[in-house]
């Protein structure tokens, strides 16, 4: 009776099992699994959402690429960031998964594939099934920093590729994409007429400056280009259920993506009225809620790398970006039997790197969102757990 896109075995996984039993049992936990930034303490302005009661909101004029007021605030927003975006290149998503979906469409017969990192954010390989695309695999690869195999990328290329996906920076490792790199992934791109997608949605979240890194695939003009980007991580906003993608290079390549691309929005018209009336004062009345996720994530990375030491056997992973942290620990046991012990004896939930597709174990991924004092406890807690089994 079903489709193939959804995948017929639903059995929750051992750790989903262990966490509905605790909460079931009413057993609180330490959770450094949390992505969801407004529940983790952080100020929200109290009448941010009076901008979603304009009275423009109360009429409907439906626009496949969004309301050009909306647009034009997103310009605004990149040329806060230092860049330069004309509106007309600015397609309204109602969020970053919504713009993949759209992508896929425009890119993807069934069956054609595109290239993912790894280890890398874990929905892509559903994203894409949800429209009969297929992921391939590249590998980041690690050796004190983070580096994108490009020969493994090459190699991955088949005569069903349509498109490579970057995370920039990517999710879990924080590593950004280099300005070396993202000119042999155009290049690439070009010569395979492939789309290059680049998942920006943490650019903002920069935990060291000090390293090189580029601001955007915008950067390059020699591919296809998507930078996708939203309210979702760039305001901590997910509620509101607002994304962005711009479309850059060759004109070429760019004018008939665009015009497939109206079909596709117009034939959805995804995005509330609402939240596009409102979006120039939530980017600018909002702008306050990023510096304090950032803030937040900087001082729980700070104190990670203050507090791991006292564990020979933990090595934290350099993040360069973005919300989450990345530990090394002895692969004495298998990461699932590690985070399981974690949550059942010391009551502290960890994603393990398998999550990830890490190619190897023992890696643990944190979330830099908690309030630090949870943070704190719960990363003290896994460094003992650690220490003790090492
Ligand atoms: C790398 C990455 N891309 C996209 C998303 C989804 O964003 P949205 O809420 O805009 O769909 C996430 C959410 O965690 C993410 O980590």
């Amino acid at each position: 009776m079903f489709s193939n896109r959804v995948a017929s075995d639903l059995t929750p996984n051992r750790l989903s099992t262990a966490i509905a039993r605790l909460r079931e049992a009413g057993i609180p936990f330490d959770d450094l699994t949390e992505s969801n930034p407004t529940r983790v303490g952080i100020d929200y302005p109290g009448r941010l959402l009076d901008a979603l009661a304009q009275p423009s909101g109360l009429t409907y004029a439906p626009e496949p690429f969004g309301l050009p007021s909306a647009r034009d605030a997103v310009a605004g927003d990149f040329r806060r960031r230092g860049m330069t975006v004309p509106r007309d290149r600015i397609v309204l998503t109602a969020s970053t998964s919504d713009a993949y979906s759209m992508l896929f469409k425009l890119l993807c017969d069934p069956g054609d594939e595109v290239l993912v990192p790894a280890p890398s954010y874990p929905l892509f390989e559903y994203l894409a099934a949800l429209d009969s695309v297929r992921t391939r695999t590249y590998q980041l690869e690690y050796h004190g920093a983070w580096s994108l195999d490009i020969d493994g990328l090459r190699r991955a290329t088949t005569d069903r590729t349509r498109a490579i996906v970057v995370v920039n920076p990517n999710n879990p490792t924080g590593s950004y994409l280099k300005c070396a790199e993202l000119d042999a992934l155009a290049t690439h791109c070009r010569a395979h007429g492939l789309a290059l997608v680049g998942d920006e949605v943490f650019a903002e979240y920069v935990l060291d400056a000090e390293l090189p890194r580029t601001s955007s695939v915008l950067a390059q003009r020699q591919a296809l280009t998507f930078s996708l980007g939203g309210l979702s991580k760039g305001l901590g906003l997910p509620q509101l259920k607002l994304g962005w993608m711009v479309a850059a290079g060759p004109e070429e390549f760019v004018r008939p993506a665009l015009e497939r691309l109206e079909i596709i929005c117009d034939t959805y018209l995804s995005v509330a009225t609402p939240v596009q009336a409102g979006l120039p004062a939530l980017l600018t009345e909002g702008a306050g809620i990023r510096t304090a996720i950032r803030d937040r994530v900087t001082r729980n990375y700070r104190a990670l790398l203050k507090s791991a030491p006292r564990c020979p056997s933990v090595d934290v992973l350099p993040a360069e970006g973005g919300w989450y942290a990345v530990i090394q620990v002895p692969a004495m046991q298998s990461e699932e039997s590690l985070v399981l012990h974690l949550l059942d004896h010391d009551r502290v939930l960890v994603h393990p790197g398998y999550f990830f597709d890490f190619p190897r174990e023992a890696f643990l991924v944190l979330s830099l969102l908690p309030r630090p004092e949870v943070f704190d406890r719960a990363v003290s807690r896994v460094l003992d757990r650690v220490e003790a089994a090492a």
